[in-house]
């Protein structure tokens, strides 16, 4: 199948171009940025148009010139960015998600994944939060008055659900819990969500870290291999019923969890963890994402707990060659 994967080279895009790719499709990159860091071993099996996602014409041409049937759009830009110029954040992040619904429909693509986020959100409240939580189901009010970011995928996942109404064209949103991976930090995503990743690159470093407390405190960390995996399943699995869904390791690690994982891959990593809760430090508070929907309708389920994810993260290092640039 030709798929358009806007944001293709990106810290979750890139696996996507590549799952596909293993898979037998053909995946056709869309992104700005000519960065091929994170698929230099595959660079010349893909198909890359270099382009901007808000020119609404060289987009139809990419549909028209590929024959594209389906669009898994990854092209955005972070909170931080969003937040910094809401005109530009909302344009990019969701009257273009308008502009590839409307490009899908005239070009006949049959679906449209689109990249929402936990930021799509309403503020998540003290039931969640507790160490005895609940796991979040796409039933949780959506109505983030506390960032552009979180408004632009708000916003993206109503205009998606209303093209699929008035058009057929089926819309997949996949809302991510926070994301730890290759190639995500601070200079590609400033800031945000980076404690994962600060504590592999550490380790990977072999520079020291500490933590006083925290160690019992429990994440929804999800690998990009995983995230990818579900963006590749929302596109392909059979039509399913539902549009928004949930998308996390499915269970919750603690900071100490992780931390021995990073210590299996990498036994010379100088990480000390001290015990406790530590409400507030890293992603996303102390909450779970239930993947429940995904599981019955993408047969999606997380396959990379930190270990293993740790070790996937190494293979990539040594294979593309990667920089390891630390966050702060
Ligand atoms: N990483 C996370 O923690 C996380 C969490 C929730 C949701 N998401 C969503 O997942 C998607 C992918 O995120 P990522 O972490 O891979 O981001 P990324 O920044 O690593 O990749 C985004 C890619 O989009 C490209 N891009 C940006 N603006 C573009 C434009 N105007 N035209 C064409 N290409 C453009 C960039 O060059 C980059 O390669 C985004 O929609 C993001 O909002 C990510």
């Amino acid at each position: 199948m030709n798929i358009l994967v806007t944001g293709g080279l990106g810290v979750n895009g890139c696996w996507v171009t590549r799952q596909l790719l293993e898979m037998g499709h053909n995946p056709v990159v869309f992104d700005i940025r000519p960065d091929f860091s994170l698929v230099s071993d595959i660079a010349s099996d893909i198909n890359v148009v270099q382009g901007d996602v808000a020119d609404y014409a060289a987009v139809l041409r990419a549909l028209k010139e590929h024959r594209i049937e389906r669009i898994c759009h990854l092209a955005a830009i972070y909170p931080d960015a969003a937040d910094a110029n809401p005109v530009r954040g909302f344009h990019l992040n969701a009257s273009v998600t308008v502009q590839i619904l409307e490009a899908a429909r005239v070009m006949d693509v049959d679906r449209v994944v689109f990249t929402s986020s936990l930021g799509a959100l309403s503020p998540i409240g003290e039931d969640y939060l507790a160490s005895e939580r609940k796991p979040i189901n796409e039933d949780h009010h959506a109505y983030p008055t506390n960032s552009v970011y979180g408004a632009t995928k708000a916003a993206s996942e109503l205009m998606g659900i209303n093209y699929e109404r008035l058009y057929g064209l089926k819309f997949v949103a996949l809302r991510f819990a926070p994301i730890y991976g290759p190639g995500k930090h601070a200079p590609r995503h400033g800031n945000i969500n980076v404690l994962w990743n600060r504590i592999v690159e550490h380790a990977l470093m072999g520079e020291p870290m500490k933590f006083d407390t925290g160690g019992d405190q429990p994440y929804d960390m999800t690998y990009s291999q995983d995230v990818a995996h579900s963006v590749v399943l929302g596109c392909l699995a059979p039509r399913p019923e539902h549009s928004v869904f949930h998308i996390g390791s499915g269970r919750s690690h603690t900071l100490r969890e992780f931390v021995d994982g990073v210590k299996a891959a990498i036994p010379s990593a100088p990480i000390e963890v001290g015990p406790g809760f530590a409400e507030g430090v890293g992603p996303g508070g102390a909450w779970i994402f239930d993947t429940s929907r995904a599981k019955a309708e993408l047969g999606y389920e997380a396959q990379y707990p930190p270990k293993e994810a740790v070790q996937d993260w190494l293979h990539w290092l040594e294979r593309l060659e990667l920089e390891i640039i630390p966050s702060k």
